[in-house]
């Protein structure tokens, strides 16, 4: 089995097995097609690295958009995101049934969503998802949730299974001015 995971997972959210998680293996395709960076992640230590590139990057106002399977790592992301802005220490729940956590940061407020159990967009009002694309900085996963609520204006991070069980792909899809600014990563694998 690819990941076997995945059932576990499922049962944990509360969902049948085979429930549908809008995750789009053809939008990774395309974007690899586009000559998008997919970067090989040798194991999770390569993934903290990533997202530690990734922190001095941002600003507020910034929505990162994770996407990717069950198990594929966008909380693993996340927190290593989070840990690289607010110091080592900062315990960083999954906010798998919360749905939103928020941290303080030296660049204001990241709010770190997990949109899998949203039946409808609309719901994400409901969790002050506006406050936080106003002045936030927002890291998402399951962004297909949020269908055309979802900002243009983002970075997308495709998160995949590899061939080995400690080992990811990423792929970052930009948008709007992160092409320009994706230049200033530094990320050597
Ligand atoms: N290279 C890697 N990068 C990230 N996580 C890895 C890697 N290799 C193994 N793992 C493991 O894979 C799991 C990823 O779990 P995580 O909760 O981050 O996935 P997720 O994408 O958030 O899943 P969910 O859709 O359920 O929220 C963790 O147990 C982590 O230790
Ligand atoms: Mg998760």
């Amino acid at each position: 089995m690819r990941n076997p995971r995945g059932a576990r997972r499922r049962r944990a959210r509360g969902l049948p097995p085979g429930a549908g998680n809008g995750y789009n293996p053809a939008m990774i395709r395309s974007a690899t097609r586009a000559g998008n960076d997919r970067l090989p992640l040798a194991d999770e230590a390569a993934t903290v690295r990533l997202a530690a590139a990734l922190a001095p990057l941002l600003e507020r106002g910034d929505v990162i958009a994770l996407s990717g399977d069950l198990g594929a790592g966008k909380t693993s992301f996340a927190r290593s995101l989070i840990g690289a802005l607010t110091g080592a220490g900062e315990e960083v729940p999954s906010p798998t049934f919360t749905l939103v956590q928020s941290y303080e940061t030296p660049k204001g407020t990241l709010w770190h969503f997990d949109l899998y159990r949203l039946a409808a967009p609309e719901e994400a009002y409901e969790l002050g998802i506006e406050d936080a694309f106003e002045d936030g900085i927002v890291v998402i996963e399951w962004p297909e949730r949020l269908g055309r609520l979802l900002p243009a204006e983002r970075l997308t991070i495709a998160l995949e299974f590899a061939a080995d069980p400690g080992a990811r792909l990423a792929t970052l899809v930009p948008a709007g001015g992160w092409t320009e600014r994706l230049r200033g990563l530094q990320f050597d694998g």
